[in-house]
């Protein structure tokens, strides 16, 4: 028996020396430790030695076992390592190679300016809500006092879903979802961005377009609050040297209303081919809430008030970078895209 185990011994630390590769080693440790392995049928017979023998067999056949498994140990990490290197040597990466170009895309004009115009808003105080854009008739149109037959519902030719539901015309819904959601408490300082759908198509209007609605109420606002915060927001996305201009209008939902006009851009007011020659630009309608609407969205009219308005984001956009189609925001041509 003592034999047999260096026999195998020797045998083993041979054939693994001469092993080449990790599927070798495991036949290898297969032979020798497998259910049928040569060292597993020899420590097997250990039962026929005699008492005496036995202790002394089978301290060498562990022996033998753990010179054997460190051996195959040793080989494993060779070969393993002999893989990796191969692997690394094969996958070896041309750092002279010239880098890959990739394009990187800019954030699109009008929402460069829809950024800017939240900013300014945030900055007085203002936080950014949101609304649906298919709406009711009633916050489209019926809540903001204009009621099923109102004439002023023809300067805003829709696109309806059923006779209750339609693509929303204007942002100014918002504003009394807000109210409703507030509850009657104050104060409300919100704006609200997003698209909004006509039925028109020209140079300068787009089936769809984008606005961003402003409404504020609390106790005692007053037309000098609307101003002063139309001036600010002028200031800062036209210039410091704007001033502004407001011309009585009017809107169903705002009394007074007005129409908020800002100098030239382009002129700075003196009269050139943008301005048609007045001097001023119009940017936005706006007024002071009509009571009836602050009453239906569940505000007290005399308690309290409120001013809001509302602008166009392609106007502001063309205006701003001087483009005077507004198709061009939409073509998605990458020439007029990248200029900006
Ligand atoms: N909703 C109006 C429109 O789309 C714009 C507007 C005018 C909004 C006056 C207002 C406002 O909030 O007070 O033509």
């Amino acid at each position: 028996m003592r034999d047999k185990l260096q026999e195998i011994k020797a045998t083993a630390l041979d054939e693994l020396s001469k092993a080449v590769n990790l599927d070798q080693l495991e036949s290898l440790r297969i032979k020798y430790f497998g259910k049928k392995g040569e060292l597993t049928q020899v420590l097997r017979g250990m039962g026929k030695l005699s008492p005496e023998e036995r202790p002394l067999i089978g301290q060498l056949a562990n022996q033998i076992r753990d010179q054997i498994e460190e051996q195959l140990q040793v080989k494993r990490q060779d070969l393993e390592k002999v893989v990796q290197t191969k692997r690394l040597e094969e996958e070896r990466i041309d750092i002279t190679l010239p880098g890959r170009d990739f394009n990187l895309g800019t954030r699109h004009p009008l929402y460069q300016i829809l950024d800017e115009i939240i900013d300014i808003f945030r900055g007085l105080g203002f936080s950014v809500v949101e609304g649906p854009e298919i709406e009711l008739d009633y916050y489209n149109f019926e809540a903001l006092n204009l009621p099923k037959d109102h004439p002023a519902r023809d300067m805003q030719d829709s696109f309806y879903i059923t006779e209750e539901v339609l693509l929303r015309t204007h942002t100014s819904p918002v504003q009394i979802r807000t109210m409703e959601r507030k509850n009657s408490q104050l104060p409300i300082r919100i704006i609200a961005p997003g698209k909004v759908y006509r039925r028109d198509d020209d140079a300068t209007h787009s089936p769809m377009f984008h606005q961003v609605e402003g409404l504020l109420v609390d106790k005692h606002v007053t037309f000098g609050d609307l101003k002063g915060t139309l001036l600010t927001f002028a200031r800062q996305i036209f210039g410091q040297d704007r001033k502004i201009r407001l011309r009585p209008s009017y809107f169903p939902f705002t009394e007074p209303s007005a129409e908020v006009d800002v100098s030239c851009i382009n002129c700075g007011g003196s009269g050139c081919r943008v301005c048609s020659h007045t001097g001023w630009l119009e940017i936005l309608g706006s007024g002071l809430v009509h009571p009836r609407v602050l009453e239906m969205a569940g505000y007290d009219p005399e308690e309290v008030s409120g001013f809001a308005f509302g602008m166009g984001v392609e106007r502001i956009t063309m205006l701003k970078y001087g483009i005077d189609d507004l198709r061009l925001l939409f073509d998605n041509d990458l020439r007029f895209l990248q200029q900006f």
